[in-house]
């Protein structure tokens, strides 16, 4: 079954939207198999954004995602990669939807509350920096 990461960032921490995020992936179907509140290393989060590592923005990224607990989560189900990002909406929340994560909550690109991998590539690698294989729960006997 896919997998995806998803992290509520230090603004959705603080703003205390676990709940509420973690309420939608339930509702729509999602099965949660792994997540942890947790502070992010430095260069655990300069991994994580490696791919951003030439921008302008790079230094202000880890920064913030450094400032304060993430909860940082894993998702299963069919087409959970994109499907998530839809509900999270655009990166920019002045450009996302009504009814997504960002559109409902978001105020800048930067504290946009939620992170998801865009792909299958980046769900693996993402999985992998947060979390081991033994953390993650298997539902197949309930199924
Ligand atoms: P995220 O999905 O976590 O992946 C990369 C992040 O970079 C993105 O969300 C934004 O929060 C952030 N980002 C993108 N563009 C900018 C920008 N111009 N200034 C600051 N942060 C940005």
């Amino acid at each position: 079954m896919e997998k995806t990461f998803l992290m509520v960032k230090p603004d959705g921490v603080q703003r205390n939207l676990i709940g509420d995020i973690v309420n939608r992936f339930e509702k729509k179907g999602f099965k949660l198999v792994g997540a942890k509140l947790m502070n992010i290393p430095t260069e655990l989060a300069e991994n994580h954004y490696g791919e951003h590592k030439e921008r302008p923005f790079f230094g202000e990224l880890v920064d913030f995602i450094t400032s304060g607990p993430v909860f940082a989560m894993v998702w299963e189900g069919e087409n959970v990669i994109t499907t998530a990002r839809d509900m999270m909406g655009k990166t920019n929340p002045k450009e996302a939807a009504s009814g997504t994560v960002r559109g409902d909550y978001g105020m800048t690109v930067g504290k946009n509350i939620i992170h998801g991998s865009d792909s299958s590539e980046s769900a693996e690698r993402e999985i992998g920096l947060f979390f081991s294989e033994n953390e993650l729960v298997s539902y197949s006997k309930q199924d």
